[in-house]
C-alpha cells in the first residue's frame, strides 16, 4: 500500500493515511532546540542536548508506540464526542487526513463531523521554543460549540535520570499556572557545576495568550486512573481539574472553549518554550501567540530552507532522485549535523552540508578540533553547546542515544575521555580539507585552537598530530591497531588486532592533508605524508589481498577476518570500495574486488555489509557476533557504507552498477514497498534487514545516520559528478548509460553555475568537451567565476576528441 507521495514544488512529503507502518517523523528546529514530530502528532523535544535536557517526554519502547506527543483534543460540547485532529491519541475515525512534512515544519489537516482542523508545528529560527498553530473551521451550516484541550508532558531533566532513577525525577518537578500559563521548573544535574552547585535550574512554559477555562498540570488529574491519552477523564468530562501540586508527572493541559458560527474559522497559537532565567517567557508568549507573528516565523523557516537548498539544485531524468536530492537528502544531512552524534559521525555529517551551511561547518570544526588532545587523539563524543561539554569521569548518553566512553579509574583526561576507536580522530582531516575546498578559507588553517587537555596550536598542526598519532599506533603488517573498534562499532576484536580498512582511512586522510599542504596558499612539504600513505598502501597490498578481494582485519597472530578462508564473514565490502577510493588497488584488483562484492553481497534492497553473517557469539570478534544475522553491522544492509561502493563504482566508470546500488537505497523507491520497508520513504534509514533475516527489507533506525551525508556526496559528487575543488568546480559525472544528461545549479564561492550535461553517446563516464559561457575550456575543472556572477557551463560527455 502507498501512504504518501512527494510534493516537489513545496518540498514536502505528503502522508495520506495516519496509520503508516511506523511513525513517520520530521525533525524541526536547530541545534539549540529540537522537536521531533510524527505524522500523528507524536514526538518529543529537547533543548541543546537530547539526553541531558529533554523538554517533552519520550517513552521509548512503550505501546502503543509514539506516545506521548503534542496533542490536541476537540470536543463537541453538545454531544460530548471528542477526537484528535492529528488522529493520535484518540484515533477516532477522520473523514479527511493529510500530513505534510515540510522543511522545518509539519502540518496535519483533518476533518470530522463538519469540523476541519489544521495543526502546524514549527520552531522559529534561533528560538528555544516551539509553536503549535491550530486553526479550526466550522464547515457545518449551523453554529458549533467546541472545547479545545492540549496535552504536553514535560520531562525537563536528563533522560537517563528519567529511565534509571525515576524515583528521583518523579517527585521533584515544580509546576504551577500563572495567568493561564503553565510554568514548570526542575533542578537537574545536566549543566556544568557552578561552584559547589551541581544542580542547575531549568524552566519551561506553555501558553496560548488567552486565559483557559480550566487547566491541569498533573498527568494523573488530566488522564484519570486506568486510562491513557486516548480517553482522558478531563476531556470526557469537558473540564480540567484546576488542581495544582508539585512532583509527579507535570503536564501542560489547557482547556479553551471555541464557539464557531457557520463557515467560521479561528486560529490559536500555543507556545512551548524553555527559559531557564525566567525572564523571557512573557515576552515570547505575547509575541508568538499572535497568529500573524507565528505565520511570519513559519514563512521565515520556509524561506531559510529554500535559500539553503537553492545552493545546489538538480534536474535529472529520475523524479524520485530529484525529490530526494533537492530537499530531503540535504535536509536530513543538516539534521544529522544539528544532532551531534559523536566525533566520527559529525566529521562525516559535515560532508553533506558543506555547500549549504559553510559558516556552521566552520564553527563546528573549531569545536571538534578543540576536542583534540595534545597527543593527537580526540574525544569520542562532544557537545557543540558549551553548557553540555564533557566532564572528566562521566558516562554520558549522547545526542541520539549513544553511550559515551568512560574509562573507569582512568587518571588522565585522555584516559577518561579519549576515544577508544581507531578511526574517530582521522575523519576530521578530510572534513577540514573539504571545508577549504568549498570555501577557499585557507586562513582557517592558521587559527589558534586549544587542545582539550590544555595548550594550543594552529588548526593545521592539529591535523598533523592526528596523523602522527595514528601512525604511532600500528601493529602487525604495519596496519593500524583497531583498538576497541573502527568505523564498525561492533567489530571489537581482541587486543593487538589490526584493521585493513583503517589503513585505507589513514591513506585517505594522509593524501587529503598532503594535497592541502602542497597548495601554494599553504606551501608546506607533504613528502613525509606521501611516504607514509605509500607505505601503508604497500602493507595492505602485500598482506591483505585475499586472492579475489581484500581482507577486513587481522588478529595479532595473522588470522584474517573478511577472508575466503573464514567460516563466517568471508567478505566485507568496505575494504573493497576503499581500495578504489584511496587508489590502493590496481585496476585488476579493483575490478575483481568490486565484482566479488556484487556477486556475494547484492540483494534487492542493496548490498549486505558482509557475508555470511556470524551465527554464534564469539568474544574475540566482539559485539558483531552477538547481533542476529543480517541485522545492523552483522551483515545487515548498512546504508552508510553502501555509498562508498557507489563512489568506488563511479571511480571505476561503471555507471550502471553505481546507479543500481544507489537506486536500491534511494528513499523514494521505498514508497512502493512501504509495508516491507516500513520507515519513512523520504529519508535514509541506517540499515535494512539482510537476506538471512525473515523480515528482509525492513528498515531500522530512521533519520540519524551517516548515510544522509554520504548519499548526498555519492549522488551529487560522483554520479552527477559536480564537486568543489581548490581551483574550481570539477564536473565528472558517472551516469547510468541510458541517461541523456541532467542539469544542475550550484552556488560556489559566491558565483552561480548553471550546468547542463549532455550525454549524446549514452556513455557512463568521460567528458568530451566543456564550454563555459559558450567558450570551450581545457579539462573539466570550471575556473572560479567572479563573486555574484552567473555562469553557464555546457558539458558534453563521450570519448575524448
Ligand atoms: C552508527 C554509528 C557510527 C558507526 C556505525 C557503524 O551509525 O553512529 O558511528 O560508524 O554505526 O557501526
Amino acid at each position: 500500500m502507498e501512504y504518501g507521495h512527494f510534493d516537489e514544488q513545496n518540498r514536502e512529503y505528503v502522508i495520506t493515511r495516519p496509520d503508516t507502518p511506523a511513525p513517520w517523523c520530521n525533525y524541526l528546529g536547530s541545534a539549540h532546540y529540537r522537536a521531533i514530530v510524527s505524522n500523528t502528532g507524536g514526538g518529543f523535544s529537547y533543548d541543546g542536548d537530547a539526553s541531558l535536557k529533554r523538554v517533552l517526554r519520550d517513552r521509548p519502547r512503550s505501546l502503543p508506540e509514539d506516545r506521548p506527543g503534542r496533542y490536541f483534543y476537540l470536543r463537541d460540547r453538545d454531544t460530548g464526542r471528542y477526537w484528535s485532529p492529528t488522529w493520535q491519541p484518540v484515533t477516532a475515525d477522520l473523514q479527511q487526513y493529510e500530513c505534510r512534512h515540510g522543511l522545518g515544519y509539519t502540518t496535519i489537516r483533518s476533518a470530522r463531523d463538519g469540523i476541519a482542523a489544521e495543526v502546524t508545528y514549527l520552531v522559529p529560527i534561533g528560538e528555544h521554543l516551539e509553536l503549535w498553530m491550530l486553526t479550526v473551521r466550522n464547515e457545518d451550516s449551523q453554529s458549533r460549540t467546541l472545547d479545545v484541550f492540549t496535552y504536553a508532558e514535560f520531562c525537563l531533566w536528563g533522560m537517563l535520570k528519567d529511565l534509571l532513577n525515576l524515583q528521583a525525577s518523579k517527585y521533584v518537578g515544580i509546576v504551577r499556572s500563572e495567568d493561564g500559563v503553565i510554568l514548570h521548573e526542575t533542578r537537574s544535574d545536566s549543566g556544568p557545576p557552578r561552584g559547589d552547585e551541581v544542580f542547575v535550574l531549568h524552566r519551561a512554559y506553555f501558553g496560548c495568550g488567552a486565559p483557559p477555562a480550566s487547566y491541569d498540570v498533573q498527568r494523573a488529574e488530566f488522564i484519570g486512573p486506568h486510562r491513557d491519552e486516548s480517553n482522558p477523564v478531563a476531556v470526557e468530562r469537558g473540564r480540567c481539574s484546576n488542581r495544582e501540586y508539585f512532583g509527579y508527572d507535570p503536564v501542560a493541559c489547557l482547556h479553551l472553549p471555541l464557539d464557531l458560527g457557520p463557515d467560521e474559522a479561528k486560529t490559536m497559537v500555543f507556545a512551548l518554550g524553555v527559559d531557564d532565567e525566567g525572564t523571557e517567557w512573557r515576552h515570547k508568549l505575547a509575541h508568538y501567540t499572535d497568529p500573524q507573528n507565528a505565520q511570519a516565523a513559519l514563512d521565515d523557516v520556509k524561506a531559510s530552507w529554500a535559500q539553503h537548498l537553492d545552493r545546489f539544485r538538480f534536474e535529472t531524468p529520475h523524479e524520485g532522485m530529484d525529490a530526494v536530492l533537492n530537499a530531503w537528502n540535504p535536509y536530513q544531512s543538516a539534521n544529522t549535523f544539528l544532532t551531534p552524534r559523536g566525533y566520527r559521525d559529525t566529521s562525516q555529517d559535515v560532508l553533506g552540508i558543506m555547500h549549504m551551511l559553510p559558516g556552521e561547518v566552520q564553527t563546528r570544526l573549531r569545536v571538534m578540533l578543540a576536542h583534540e588532545f595534545q597527543s593527537g587523539t580526540t574525544t569520542h563524543d562532544y557537545s557543540p553547546e558549551e553548557e553540555f561539554r564533557l566532564r572528566p569521569g562521566e558516562t554520558r548518553i549522547f545526542g541520539d542515544g549513544e553511550l559515551g566512553p568512560s574509562v573507569p579509574g582512568g587518571e588522565t583526561l585522555e584516559e577518561q575521555l579519549g576515544t577508544p576507536s581507531s578511526d574517530a580522530p582521522l575523519w576530521v582531516i578530510p572534513a577540514v580539507c573539504h571545508y577549504v575546498r568549498e570555501t577557499g578559507d585557507f586562513d582557517f588553517l592558521q587559527e589558534r585552537i586549544r587542545f582539550f587537555d590544555g595548550g594550543e596550536s594552529d588548526a593545521l598542526d592539529h591535523l598533523s598530530r592526528i596523523l602522527d598519532h595514528s601512525w604511532r599506533r600500528r601493529g602487525l603488517y604495519g596496519l593500524p591497531l583497531i583498538r576497541e573498534m573502527d568505523w564498525n562499532d561492533s567489530l571489537n576484536m581482541s587486543e593487538g588486532s589490526v584493521t585493513v580498512w583503517g589503513g585505507m582511512l589513514f591513506i585517505w586522510a594522509a593524501r587529503e592533508l598532503a594535497q592541502l599542504l602542497r597548495r601554494p596558499e599553504v606551501g608546506r612539504d607533504p613528502s613525509s605524508l606521501d611516504a607514509r600513505a605509500d607505505e601503508m598502501a604497500e602493507n595492505i597490498n602485500h598482506n591483505a589481498w585475499d586472492g579475489a578481494w581484500y581482507a577486513r582485519a587481522f588478529f595479532p597472530d595473522g588470522e584474517p577476518i573478511g577472508s575466503a578462508s573464514c567460516e563466517e564473514n568471508q567478505i566485507d565490502h568496505m575494504p573493497q570500495s576503499w581500495a578504489i577510493i584511496t587508489g590502493v588497488a590496481s585496476q585488476a584488483r579493483a575490478r575483481a574486488a568490486m565484482d566479488a562484492v556484487r556477486q556475494r553481497l547484492l540483494t534487492p534492497y542493496g548490498l549486505a555489509l558482509l557475508d555470511p553473517p556470524y551465527t554464534r557469539y564469539e568474544p574475540r570478534y566482539g559485539a558483531i557476533s552477538a547481533i542476529p544475522p543480517s541485522m545492523k553491522e552483522n551483515g545487515g544492509i548498512f546504508n552508510h557504507p553502501i555509498n562508498w561502493a557507489i563512489i568506488a563504482e563511479c571511480m571505476l566508470g561503471r555507471g550502471e552498477r553505481a546507479w543500481e546500488y544507489y537506486h536500491a537505497i534511494l528513499p523514494s523507491t521505498k514508497n512502493e514497498i512501504a509495508d516491507i520497508h516500513q520507515m519513512e520513504p523520504y529519508i535514509f534509514s541506517q540499515f535494512v534487514a539482510g537476506p538471512h533475516h525473515p523480515l528482509h527489507g525492513l528498515a531500522g533506525r530512521a533519520w540519524m545516520t551517516g548515510t544522509a551525508a554520504w548519499a548526498f556526496v555519492a549522488a551529487s559528487q560522483y554520479i552527477l559528478g559536480v564537486r568543489a575543488d581548490y581551483d574550481g568546480l570539477h564536473v565528472d559525472p558517472c551516469l547510468p548509460p541510458d541517461w541523456s544528461g541532467f542539469e544542475a545549479v550550484r552556488v560556489f564561492r559566491g558565483a552561480t553555475y548553471h550546468i547542463t550535461v549532455e550525454n549524446p553517446d549514452r556513455v557512463s563516464k568521460g567528458v568530451r568537451t566543456v564550454a563555459v559561457d559558450g567558450k570551450p575550456i581545457a579539462g573539466n575543472v570550471i575556473p572560479l567565476a567572479p563573486v555574484g556572477e552567473m555562469t553557464s557551463v555546457h558539458v558534453t560527455m563521450g570519448a575524448a576528441g
